[in-house]
């Protein structure tokens, strides 16, 4: 169940930058870039008359890949017809794990469970250490269903991750953002369901794409919000958005100081304690924990 004060807390992933995997250019240049995470995208960056050349190129290409940042690979959702080939193709690679989208409830997830389970036998790779990364707002099934996806932990589930593009063109809806470039409601409410959903489980609660990818200034300051509300990362299109994420979403110099502060006065062993004329009690002990997390 979720973390408490004694368990260690890992590394979150900051930024995921997704490449679609059918070009050449930008698997390239992958190996080079500074992201957490390499998300290598078989779905909706490829045209459906490409998927089987991305799926080989993916193959050729993921044995060689020598960057420092996890790689993933978005597969087909479950009604694409696509996603056995994509797990026939990829798990035997061994990646980090897959983003699973359009998930339309839990069982979605059990089912490609099972399915990595047995794509792992047949490789004879470890058990369970293809990771999964789903997007849980994409239909409005998911949406409505958050509260049955935090009745069980799963051990493959890493993180969440927040899209409203699939769920807008799912219900008939036009652009997910009012003029001024707020959420409209149905996605503000979405992707708070999203973040509590997956705090309420542990894992990382993962923003989506800011897709003015030639707007800096826009993407920092959309990233210092969801940082802010609680997101532990954020999904990037371009390799310009990596540094402007992996800052956000760092703790700066300040707060790794008062963090160790905050640990340290809790090493005589009490739940509550003073420090500056505050109390703090556990949950100042957990978010402090957080902090330094990012540290190992
Ligand atoms: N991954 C790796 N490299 C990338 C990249 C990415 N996502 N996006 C751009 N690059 C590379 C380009 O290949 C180019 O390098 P090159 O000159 O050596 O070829 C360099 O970065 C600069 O790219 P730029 O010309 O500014 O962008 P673009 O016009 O070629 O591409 C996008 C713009 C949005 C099409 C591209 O960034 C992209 O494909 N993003 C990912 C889209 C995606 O996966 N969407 C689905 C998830 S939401
Ligand atoms: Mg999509």
């Amino acid at each position: 169940m979720p973390s408490n004060a004694t368990s260690p807390v890992q590394r979150p992933i900051r930024s995921m930058l997704f490449v679609p995997a059918d070009s050449e250019r930008k698997l390239e240049k992958s190996s080079n870039l500074q992201a957490d995470a390499l998300v290598f995208d078989l779905e909706d960056s490829v045209l459906p008359a490409r998927k089987p050349v991305a799926r080989d190129m993916l193959k050729a290409f993921l044995p060689t890949y020598a960057g420092s940042g996890q790689p993933w690979v978005r597969v087909n959702d479950l009604e694409s017809g696509e996603l056995l080939n994509d797990l026939a193709a990829i798990v035997p690679l061994a990646p980090a794990g897959i983003v699973l989208p359009k998930i339309r409830g839990p069982e979605d997830l059990d089912l490609v469970g099972h399915w990595l389970d047995m794509a792992e036998c047949m490789a004879g790779i470890e058990q369970g250490s293809t990771r999964i990364i789903a997007v849980a707002t994409e239909t409005p099934e998911a949406v409505l269903r958050m509260a049955d996806l935090i009745k069980a932990r799963r051990p493959r589930l890493l993180g969440l991750i927040w899209g409203a593009e699939d769920l807008s063109s799912a219900i008939g809806a036009d652009d997910p953002r009012t003029a001024t470039g707020a959420w409209r409601q149905t996605y503000e409410y979405a992707r708070i369901q999203a973040l509590l959903a997956a705090h309420a489980l542990g894992i990382q609660a993962i923003d989506t794409v800011y897709v003015d990818f030639r707007n800096p200034q826009g993407c920092e300051a959309n990233c210092r919000d969801a940082s802010y509300d609680g997101f532990t990362g954020k999904v990037a299109i371009h390799p310009s958005q990596v540094e402007i994420i992996n800052t956000a979403f760092s703790p700066s110099a300040e707060q790794i100081e008062y963090a160790r502060r905050v640990v340290a006065a809790f090493e005589q062993g009490e739940g509550a304690v003073s420090l500056d004329g505050k109390m703090l009690d556990i949950p100042h002990l957990k978010s402090a924990r957080k902090v330094l997390s990012h540290l190992s």
